[in-house]
Order: structure tokens, then sequence, then C-alpha cells
């Protein structure tokens, strides 16, 4: 069995307004929060004690989550008085580690969305004697990412940062959030102060010698950071494209939880989630969207890649395109609001009083 570090503190700046009142990785995906995947995803791959590693927000994850026992699961939670990086609170939590110096501990970004085969990269980080092993992704645009170059035997030859010029696009490889540390190699993080594992801790290992290996693993893919990811991903956990043992239903078109209220006539695709207490009225079209529980869609608004918050209440014939509506706010009807939008918590839109067209 394998222990892992869930990093879930962080502030989630780039997801507001959904952050404001939850942190990110409690923010439902599927129709349960978006960490519920990766636990669940945790212990199918063998690992049975998590320490989580909390700061923002973060009484919210024990009173949902608790010991871990309903997921088969030894859950424990620390929390940082100040923020301490990525770096600084993989070391944060070291004390509650039970592995040995040489045993390998798995690290995982509380943001991403994967279809990485967990098992695997440890049983690399054990063939290769790796002191760090990391999962890489190819993307098809590296520019917005720091590069991860390997040698023909995957070992990491440089971490570099966010290519300017098209010459330093020299891989298409990045780091992908999820780590196997060699217990020892966790101790010797500085403890009680801020340290990116990405921007410190990594190059200095590398430039002290150590062995980082990179797995290189094309499966699904996806960092939830920005709203236009996170709606994505909940669509593709409910369409069955990202895997997940967690999803409270079956895989499909929609996912439409149980006191959630649809309809006869709205059509609901895409991998559209209806949450708890929500409704949508009728003629009403809701494609690759996340309603969140209690919100309230009218009948004939038009709904597509959005989301809805806790709450929220979008008037009739309001059409929405990649937008962000926070929690308990009102759109009223006939509005149009598109291109990556955010209303924010508890805002007031009156009816008929933003269109991006001419027509009435
Ligand atoms: P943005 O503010 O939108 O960039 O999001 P973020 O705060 O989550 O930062 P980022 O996406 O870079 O963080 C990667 C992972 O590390 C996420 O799972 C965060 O929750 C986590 N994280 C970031 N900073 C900290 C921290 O200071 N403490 C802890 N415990 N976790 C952190």
């Amino acid at each position: 069995m394998t222990e892992a570090i869930l990093l879930v503190g962080g502030k989630g700046t780039r997801l507001r307004p959904l952050t404001v009142h939850t942190p990110k990785p409690m923010v439902p995906a599927a129709g349960v929060p978006f960490l519920a995947h990766q636990l669940a995803r945790a212990r199918a791959a063998g690992v049975d004690h998590v320490v989580m590693a909390t700061s923002y927000l973060a009484e919210v994850f024990e009173p949902y989550f608790g010991d871990g026992s309903q997921l088969g699961l030894h859950l424990e939670y620390v929390t940082e008085e100040e923020p301490l990086g990525t770096g600084g609170a993989i070391r944060n939590v070291a004390p509650r580690l039970h592995s040995a110096p040489s045993d390998p501990v798995l690290v995982f970004n509380g943001d991403i969305l994967t279809g990485l085969d967990i098992g695997e990269l440890v049983d690399v980080h054990t063939r290769t004697g790796a002191d760090v092993s990391l999962h890489l992704t190819r993307v098809d645009d590296p520019r917005a990412y720091g590069l991860v170059p390997t040698d023909e035997d995957g070992r990491v030859t440089a971490f570099l940062e966010k290519p300017q010029t098209p010459e330093e696009i020299v891989t298409d490889q990045i780091n992908a959030g999820a780590y196997v540390f060699d217990r020892s190699v966790i101790d010797t993080i500085p403890a009680a102060r801020p340290v990116s594992v990405e921007r410190e801790t990594f190059p200095g290992l590398l430039s002290g010698g150590a062995h980082l290996q990179g797995m290189v693993d094309s499966t699904y893919w996806l960092d939830l950071g920005t709203p236009q990811a996170f709606v994505r991903g909940s669509a593709d956990l409910v369409l069955g494209r990202a895997p997940s043992p967690a999803l409270p239903g079956r895989c499909g078109d929609r996912l439409v939880l149980g006191t959630a209220r649809v309809a006869p006539d709205a059509k609901l695709t895409g991998g559209t989630v209806v949450g708890e207490g929500a409704s949508v009225g009728a003629g009403a079209r809701v494609d690759g969207s996340t309603v969140l529980d209690g919100a309230v869609i009218e009948p004939g608004a038009d709904v597509r890649d959005s989301l809805i918050g806790a709450g929220a209440r979008i008037g009739s014939a309001t059409v929405l395109d990649g937008a962000v509506v926070g929690d308990g706010a009102v759109v009223g009807e006939g509005n149009e609001l598109r291109d990556g939008i955010r209303v924010w918590c508890g805002a007031r839109i009156p009816a008929g009083a933003v269109r991006f067209s001419s027509d009435q």
C-alpha cells in the first residue's frame, strides 16, 4: 500500500467566483466535489492513507470527507497557518507519513483530472530507482506552461520556464501535477517557509545531481484551474471520457441528481449535470454545462458550456455561452451572456440588460 499527499490549499484565483465560498477541490464536478473523484481514483490504485494539505477555506474538507472510512481510506488533514506553496505544503505534512525513508510517496495537485495509471507511475519510480518521478503530459500548445524535457531513458534534463520564442519550445512535455517522491527527499525540503515544488524543489534537486524520472503518459489530462476547463472536465466525467469511480450515476449525455426537477421537454445534452434541488424549466436547453445544487433555469433559457452556481437563477429566454454565474446570482430574463463572462456571487442582472447582438 502507498501513501499519498493531496495539495488542496490553493486560493484558486483563476476559478473565481466559484472559489469565493468554496475551495477549488470542493467545487462539484459531475455531481460530487472534484476531490471525491481524485480520492476514489487513488483508492482504486491501492492508496490507503491520504494526507490533505489544506490552507484556503481549510475548514470545509473534514466535515465532508471525515476520516475517509466511507471511501475505504484513512484521511488526515493538516492546515497551514500561512500558505506554504506546493513544496512547503508537502514538507509540512511529512510528520504524518508512515513510510520508511526509501518508500515511495505519491503527491497530487488537487485540481487535475486525469486517467493516469497511478500504479504505473509508482512502478516506473521503483524500476528506475529515481529520487522523484513526475507524470508528464504532452500539450498541443506548450507556450503557457513550464517545459520538462527528458533524455532517451526518460530522465528529466531540465525544468524550463514558459517559452518566449519558438526556438525555446524544445519539447511538448509539461509537468502534469502528479509525482512520486522517495520519502527521504520530502524530508530535505526546507520546513516552515513557502517553497514552490515546481520552481524551487525540482530545479534544485536536478542541479544537485538527483535522479528525476519523467513518465510521459498521454491519457486524458485536464487542469481544472479555469472556469472553461472546469466545465469541460465535469462534462467529460459525465460523458465517461474521463474515468472516475466516484460518478454518482451512470455515464451518459446527462446526469440528473436525485432531487433535481427537469421539465419533460427540457433538453439536457453534452454531459450536463443538474445538482440536488436544482430545476430546469420547460423548453430550456442545457448543453455541456454544470448546474449546481438549488440553481433554477427558467423556461426557454439556452445554456451552453457554462457553470451555474449554487442557488443561482437564470431567467427565461436568457442565453448563456461560456459563462460562469456565481452562487446565488440572479440573471433576469432575456439576457445574453457569452465568452468567459463571470457574474459574481449574489449579483443581480435585470431583465434584458446585457446583449452581445443587436437583436432586441
Ligand atoms: P490559482 O490561484 O488559480 O493559480 O490556483 P491555485 O491556488 O490552486 O494554484 P495552483 O493551480 O498553482 O496550485 C496547484 C495545486 O497546489 C492546487 O491543487 C492547489 O490547491 C495547491 N496549492 C497551491 N498553493 C498551495 C499552498 O500554499 N498550500 C497548499 N496546501 N496547497 C497549495
